[in-house]
């Protein structure tokens, strides 16, 4: 086979992307117990419904699903996102709502709308890997802010904010990947406020807001913007389906329209057949059932990955969230979670080691333990092959 050297663009330079495709690689290996992923349980994924209500949706409207349709969405799904999103502490208009194509689309929309190679952008670190893979591909000079148990600190983020002018802050505020951990109630308005006072657009990604077990639920920072500063990523990946590609971005209207601009040379509008689905699966309330059932089944098997790093080595630090896929762990002493991932992966577990998760200074002693996609059983015995090899590896 030949090999031609094509002349990539700049952005691509450092793209390789290659770690964590190895590590997803692993996965399809028989009897590997996954931690890696952030992918709903297959009991979670309801294909004789979905099947149900497409062949409904077409019945009813399918000569306009099979042709093209209008970049800001189909309309009854717009209307009924403002319905559902009212949920999340906010009450758009139905300008205000753009149909994406997963929100992995919005970030990349966001991003092509107002990133500039060499813009600031204020990230969590660490924060979720296909946003920095997309903040990469934009040439953004991406800023780190300070987190603490409760999310980013606020006084962090103005000092970040007026030292780097930045164009945006990309924060995942409910349940965060990697680390599960939920911003305080109390920290919600004020950045809102930040996001006005500096005139830098918070780009809140919210996928796991539905996935919680316990507490309350809290308004998204979107509920708390008074000026438009605020544009809001919500997904139905992790409690319908993600291989439906179907979620929402709320915004001011006038940036929901530079958006549609930037969607139609991507994708024209998100799969008609996808949005009508999710459209009639809205109306037909199965919603609410559905996360009741999932919320079940997540829940307990993040009760049994808890009660498994309660037996970890002393020392062994994790998160404790209240929703969403994932816990977050730091070795005992300085332990490397690269290391512990090559011996893992020979005894059939595999997990993502917390370093890929960093846009700077890496803490190659973390880990990302998903605890979705395994039953309860699976979830101990994975567990307990990664305690084994915790105590048998030097400190
Ligand atoms: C924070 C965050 N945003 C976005 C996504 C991607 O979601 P979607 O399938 O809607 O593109 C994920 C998936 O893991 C995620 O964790």
């Amino acid at each position: 086979m030949s090999n031609p050297q094509f002349p990539f663009a700049a952005r691509m330079d450092g793209l390789s992307g290659s770690a964590i495709r190895e590590i997803f690689k692993l996965l399809r290996l028989p009897g590997m117990i996954s931690f890696a992923g952030g992918n709903p349980a297959p009991e979670a994924l309801e294909e004789a419904v979905i099947t149900d209500v497409a062949q409904h949706v077409m019945s009813q409207d399918g000569k306009a699903i099979l042709q093209y349709g209008p970049t800001e969405g189909y309309g009854p799904l717009r209307v009924r996102l403002c319905d559902w999103l009212r949920g999340f502490g906010f009450s758009p208009t139905t300008e205000e709502v753009l149909p994406i194509t997963g929100s992995t689309q919005g970030i990349d929309l966001v991003c092509k709308a107002l990133v500039d190679p060499g813009d600031a952008v204020l990230v969590e670190n660490p924060t979720f890997l296909g946003a920095l893979q997309t903040l990469r591909l934009y040439q953004a000079n991406i800023v780190p802010v300070v987190s603490d148990e409760n999310g980013i600190i606020v006084q962090a983020l103005e000092e970040a904010m007026r030292k780097y002018r930045p164009k945006l802050l990309y924060i995942i505020p409910t349940f965060q990947n990697p680390t599960g951990v939920t911003l305080a109630e109390d920290r919600r308005a004020p950045i809102a406020a930040l996001a006005e006072k500096y005139g830098v657009l918070v780009l809140e990604d919210d996928p796991y807001r539905d996935l919680r077990y316990a507490g309350r639920p809290m308004p998204a920072i979107k509920g708390y913007d008074q000026a438009g500063w605020v544009a809001h990523l919500s997904s139905f990946s992790k409690t319908i389906a993600p291989g439906l590609r179907c979620g929402a971005l709320s915004a001011d209207e006038g940036l929901i329209r530079k958006l549609a601009i930037c969607k139609q040379s991507v994708d024209v509008h998100t799969s008609t057949l996808t949005q009508a689905v999710v459209s009639e699966y809205l109306a037909r309330r199965l919603l609410p059932g559905h996360l009741a059932d999932i919320r079940k089944l997540y829940a307990a098997r993040l009760a049994a990955m808890l009660e498994a790093l309660a037996a970890w080595p002393e020392g062994t630090r994790y998160t404790t969230p209240l929703g969403g896929l994932f816990v977050w762990v730091r070795l005992p002493g300085g332990m490397d979670a690269s290391e512990l991932l090559s011996r893992a992966v020979e005894k059939g577990v595999a997990f993502v080691p917390g370093s890929h998760f960093y846009c700077q200074d890496a803490q190659a002693d973390t880990l990302r333990l998903n605890f979705s996609n395994s039953e309860p059983d699976k979830i101990r015995r994975g567990m307990a092959v990664l305690q084994e090899l915790i105590r048998e590896m030097p400190g």
